[in-house]
């Protein structure tokens, strides 16, 4: 999809209240619209995906944004991007862990090297996230941990019994960190309905993705989780907004 280049005002960039916040999957959807709604407020944005052209595209949109090269499912790799992030801005406050990858499939139809993609990205690559960012929040006495899961973490359809899995695991993940953690450091899961996106592009069964034609209908614009994302890291300290779901209207 082209994404027109439209700069974000120098007005708009600046980041004396705002926080230091890292977003991965940040090259399209709504990782990208994350990065432009809340530079567009203030913060400072550290942002990551693999597709380094459509990062320099962002860069180019949002030229306050840090852009870097990020592989979720490389631990080393998160960890840098979390590491260079606190070694370039003195510190991290939020980590949206937004990353997904969703090739919907019959079970029989048996696409095992998907099922390990979405494995490795939805679960590992969020594990990866945690394990990088929370020694980081307890040694600052703070921070926001904002999991992007899905409907796909309440409900579960033909096609998309290992998409929900792993969502189902990233809710569970994120509830499980929410409990064991300090109060200083906040915990938010965002679900998304049908968000215009390019998350079905990764479909390679003909049948997901007719039915995924139909089911897709009706979608809302990434702006809208990410202006969700927006009000639970703007709460005050004493406020954790835990569970958020967003779905259009129309979507049943
Ligand atoms: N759109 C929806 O209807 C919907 C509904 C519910 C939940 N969600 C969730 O929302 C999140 C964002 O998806 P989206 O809808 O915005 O889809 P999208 O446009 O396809 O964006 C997915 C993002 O994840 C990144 N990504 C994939 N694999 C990665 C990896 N190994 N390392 C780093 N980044 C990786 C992609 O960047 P690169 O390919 O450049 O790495 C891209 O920036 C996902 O977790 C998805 O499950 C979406």
């Amino acid at each position: 999809m082209f994404h027109p280049v439209v700069p974000v005002s120098v007005d708009a960039m600046t980041t004396s209240n705002g926080k230091v916040v890292l977003v991965t999957g940040a090259s399209s959807g709504i990782g990208r619209a994350t990065a432009l709604r809340l530079a567009r407020e203030g913060h400072q944005l550290v942002v990551g995906a693999r597709r380094e052209d459509r990062l320099a595209e962002l860069a180019a949109t949002a030229p306050g944004v840090d852009v870097r090269r990020l592989d979720v499912t490389d631990r080393e790799d998160v960890a840098a991007f979390v590491d260079g992030a606190v070694a370039d801005h003195g510190r991290v406050d939020v980590l949206v862990n937004n990353a997904g990858v969703m090739p919907l499939s019959r079970l029989d139809s048996l696409h095992v090297d998907e099922w390990d993609r979405m494995i490795d990205v939805n679960v590992r690559g969020l594990l990866h996230g945690i394990a990088a960012a929370l020694p980081h929040f307890q040694r600052q006495g703070g921070g926001h941990f904002v999991t992007v899961a899905s409907i796909g973490a309440h409900q579960v359809v033909p096609t998309s019994a290992v998409y929900s899995g792993t969502k189902y695991a990233a809710w569970a993940i994120t509830e499980g960190l929410r409990q064991e953690c300090d109060p200083s450091i906040r915990v938010t899961t965002v679900s998304p309905g049908v968000v215009e996106s390019e998350l079905a592009d990764t479909i390679t069964e003909a049948g997901a993705q007719e039915a995924m034609r139909t089911y897709r209908a009706n979608t809302i614009p990434p702006d809208s989780i990410a202006a969700a994302i927006s009000y639970a890291i703007s709460q005050p300290p004493e406020v954790d907004v835990n569970e958020l779901i967003i779905r259009p209207a129309r979507q049943r």
